[in-house]
């Protein structure tokens, strides 16, 4: 079916130790909005690529394995809300090395004929969905991430979201 797409995103994707430290600071947040991101998708997102035709998935695919990028450490310190996405999420500094991956990822997409969103990076994982009023939000423990691989993501209505594939920051 030529008309099938698929909607893809490059994420960190935590192992299971740092997601329960992450759904372990989402606790002191109680139940601002009853969107609670479920556990098993906790991520951060890197690029969104967006809906792309099912044939085009092997070229996003090519751009993943086109980059080569250093690891770095991220520090999660901050819950923050996004008026616009009205999502509340736990996040911190973009370090240097995390914008030039988000860059080579961008980069290695358009050399392939893909768009994507292309706004600034901004690292956060959402915790909560449809929080109408700005919160008022504690500071949280300082959560350290070390990155050392991205991955392909697949988003599918209904579903736990699906990494598709992994690459080495090495
Ligand atoms: P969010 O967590 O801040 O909502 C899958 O949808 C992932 O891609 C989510 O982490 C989402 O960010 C991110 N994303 C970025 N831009 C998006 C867009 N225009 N539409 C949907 N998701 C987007």
């Amino acid at each position: 079916m030529s008309s099938e797409t698929r909607r893809l995103f490059f994420a960190l994707w935590p192992n299971e130790a740092l997601r329960r430290e992450i759904a372990a600071r989402r606790e002191v947040l109680g139940r601002i909005s009853r969107r609670r991101v479920p556990e098993a998708n906790l991520h951060m997102t890197l690029v969104f690529v967006g809906d792309v035709p099912a044939d085009a998935v092997p070229a996003v695919e090519a751009a993943g394995a086109a980059v080569h990028s250093a690891p770095f450490e991220l520090v999660l310190d901050r819950f923050g809300w996004f008026p616009g996405a009205r999502v509340v999420w736990l996040g911190g500094e973009a370090p240097d090395a995390g914008r030039a991956l988000v860059a080579s990822l961008e980069s290695a997409l358009d050399e392939r004929g893909i768009g994507c969103d292309g706004r600034p990076w901004r690292p956060h994982v959402t915790l909560f969905r449809q929080v109408a009023g700005r919160p008022r939000l504690p500071e949280p423990a300082p959560l350290a991430w070390p990155a050392r691989e991205f991955a392909l993501v697949e988003s599918v209505p209904g579903r736990p979201y699906q990494v598709l594939r992994t690459w080495p920051l090495e």
